[in-house]
């Protein structure tokens, strides 16, 4: 009986051998592969001929009227070979492609503060528009974090009125707006870098309408003009 099972076990460990092989052995051909999962796709490699296309050419040229992330818009140059001006209203259309302070809201290892850009009235009502466009649906018009996607059920939306957020650098909300912050979705590839920091600018005037501001704040010709009012 124990001689048939030691027949039987020698010729399982023959069979397993001759398929799988002694480990660490080089093969000269392919290795049998039971399960192939994707490790063959049929694909073009960078800078190689391919029969696929009509051109012959493996590289394919970008769809004319697109940009690549990260790459500047073509300014005042439209791309279908016309030889009219541009009708964008930008001229600074980019999204983070850089190091800079501009670019990661920070300034060597540690977040930076202040805004990289000028401050106009324009850029703050840039940035509402923007603001209203993404941001308004979770934290609200107000910034309050009471937008309508808490009512269909989304939780934690963090309120733009707490102190803690009120005393971050504008470079950590310029960054949780290109990444994200836990459960909130990154914007970075859809909001350009500008549009970003007005969106930061628009967050700051929201806190200071709440709460936030001193007499300090307001312009000294507008000032004495309040007073006057008082009186
Ligand atoms: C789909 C809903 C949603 C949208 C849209 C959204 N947020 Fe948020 N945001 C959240 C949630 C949820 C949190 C809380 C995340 C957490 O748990 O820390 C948050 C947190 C934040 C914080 C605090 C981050 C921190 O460090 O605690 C800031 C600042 C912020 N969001 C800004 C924005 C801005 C600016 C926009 C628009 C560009 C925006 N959010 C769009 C849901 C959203």
């Amino acid at each position: 009986m124990l001689k048939y099972f030691f027949y039987i076990f020698g010729l399982i460990v023959v069979l397993i051998v001759t398929v799988a092989g002694f480990r660490g052995q080089k093969f000269e051909k392919p290795p049998i592969e039971i399960f192939p999962d994707m490790d063959h796709q049929p694909k073009v490699k960078a800078q190689v001929p391919s029969d696929f296309y009509s051109d012959g050419r493996g590289n394919r040229e970008p769809v004319v009227g697109t940009v690549p992330m990260g790459y500047q818009m073509p300014l005042h140059k439209p791309v279908d070979g016309s030889t009219g001006e541009s009708s964008s209203p930008y001229t600074d259309i980019r999204f983070s492609s850089g190091v800079s302070y501009t670019d990661t809201g920070k300034m060597g290892n540690q977040w930076g503060t202040g805004l990289p850009m000028e401050v106009t009235p324009e850029f703050i009502a840039r940035g509402q528009e923007r603001y209203n466009i993404s941001c308004q649906v979770c934290h609200g018009a107000a910034g309050d974090g009471a937008g309508i996607a808490g009512k269909y059920g989304l939780v934690a939306i963090a309120n733009l009125h707490q102190q803690r957020i009120r005393d971050m650098a504008d470079g950590e909300i310029y960054n949780t707006i290109t990444h994200g912050k836990n459960t909130m979705m990154g914007y970075g590839d859809r909001i350009q870098v500008k549009d970003r920091w007005a969106i930061v600018a628009y967050i700051r005037a929201l806190q200071k309408s709440q709460g936030g501001a001193t007499i300090n704040d307001v312009p000294s010709e507008e000032r004495a003009k309040l007073e006057s009012q008082n009186q």
